[in-house]
């Protein structure tokens, strides 16, 4: 069965709580955009599209609630109004990730267009909008299937050197729980095990907030995927094994500005670093919604910065305790009195990324460096 991280239908949604996982598996329940609006900043839910769908499904499911209950305006302009300020107010959640502000502009759009039609109605802009929501739902699963198709053959082609199947190292999660379902880096990863192609995934601990071991661990056990956890610290020694022999590091994006500079977890730039020095592709997995041309450069971008808690502690449950009922304990791992910085994520320069794996196909750069990603639109 495949791991659903967003469940909805006919204006109820409900999310998988990612702040349980891996030690408890509970939907929450959405049912408009103040709680989306908590659970994308808390992360309950989080990975760039996700978010997007999220924010765009609570709004929905309001919409869908006040259309039931009689509770929404007959005028279209004031259901335009509404829309674009909710849209407005879930966009401040997060800062870094594009697709939550790309997904709030094309709905914007939608809502637009329907209060211009001729006798038009408030229940029409809902619908419009409600709609369009939901399709959004079901064009990311399809874009990341594509996405793990092209990155797979591309890893096949170009970075299998000696070896027979392929060894990823990837970092953070984007899998069916940053995304609708099947992920985006670890997409790619899910199409190489579905043709035999995979020799090994690594996964990344991704401190502070463990996305690699909590989430990304949790899915490859899930899928009974060949992986192994390491500490973000060990991904230097990794590289150098040959044992292990890596063939390409491929990671997501929060956003992938004109250039080809890619925001992404925290972390990841170090990676890429690492890869360029070891000869290992690196390569970056994202849906065209977390490419923004309008950003020309990695400069540009929003870097979001979280609590200090998030370094300083960690949580889970107490060993041993991981049956029916478990309890989640936070244990603090550092002096107290420490100042601390934690920026939730860091930017790849262009420079160290091999290729940028979209839906439509694989972008590599021209023969002065340069990535061409405005003919992607
Ligand atoms: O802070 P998070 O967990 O939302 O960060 C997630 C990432 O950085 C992912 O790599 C990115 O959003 C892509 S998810 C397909």
């Amino acid at each position: 069965m495949t791991l659903q991280a967003i469940k909805y239908s006919n204006g109820d949604l409900a999310i998988i709580d990612q702040l349980q996982l891996p030690h408890v598996e509970r939907y929450v329940k959405i049912h408009n955009s103040e709680e989306g609006w908590h659970a994308i900043k808390d992360m309950r839910v989080r990975g760039a599209p996700a978010i997007a769908i999220v924010a765009a499904l609570a709004l929905a499911s309001e919409l869908h609630h006040l259309t039931t209950h009689n509770q929404l305006s007959p005028n279209a302009e004031d259901v335009q109004v509404f829309v674009t300020e909710k849209l407005r107010y879930l966009v401040s959640s997060r800062p870094t990730a594009v697709n939550l502000s790309d997904a709030a502009r094309k709905l914007e759009t939608v809502v637009a267009e329907s209060a211009r039609a001729p006798s038009a109605t408030g229940k029409a802009v809902a619908g419009a909008f409600i709609q369009a929501a939901e399709e959004m739902l079901v064009k990311d699963v399809e874009d990341n299937k594509r996405i793990g198709e092209n990155g797979a053959g591309w890893i096949l082609t170009n970075a299998l050197g000696k070896h027979a199947k392929a060894t990823v190292l990837t970092h953070c999660n984007t899998g069916s729980l940053a995304t609708s379902g099947y992920g985006t880096a670890l997409g790619v990863i899910r199409s190489l095990a579905s043709t035999g192609s995979l020799q090994h995934a690594y996964c990344t601990e991704t401190r502070p907030y463990n996305q690699g071991s909590r989430l990304t661990a949790f899915e490859l056990v899930h899928d009974s995927l060949p992986a192994t956890l390491i500490t973000d610290s060990m991904a230097a020694a990794l590289l150098a094994s040959r044992r292990a022999g890596v063939n390409a590091i491929v990671v997501g994006a929060d956003r992938v500005a004109a250039n080809g500079d890619t925001a992404n977890k925290i972390g990841t730039y170090g990676l890429a670093v690492l890869a360029k020095y070891h000869g290992v592709k690196f390569l970056v997995a994202a849906p065209l919604t977390t490419i923004d041309v309008k950003t020309k450069s990695g400069d540009q971008i929003v870097i979001e910065e979280r609590l200090a808690s998030e370094v300083t502690s960690i949580r889970g449950p107490r060993e041993g305790n991981d049956g029916e009922g478990v309890e989640l304990v936070t244990v603090c791992t550092a002096a107290k009195g420490i100042n601390v910085w934690n920026p939730a994520f860091d930017v790849t320069p262009a420079a160290l990324i091999d290729g940028i794996i979209t839906e439509k196909g694989v972008v590599e750069k021209d023969s002065d460096g340069v990535f061409h990603l405005e003919e992607l639109f």
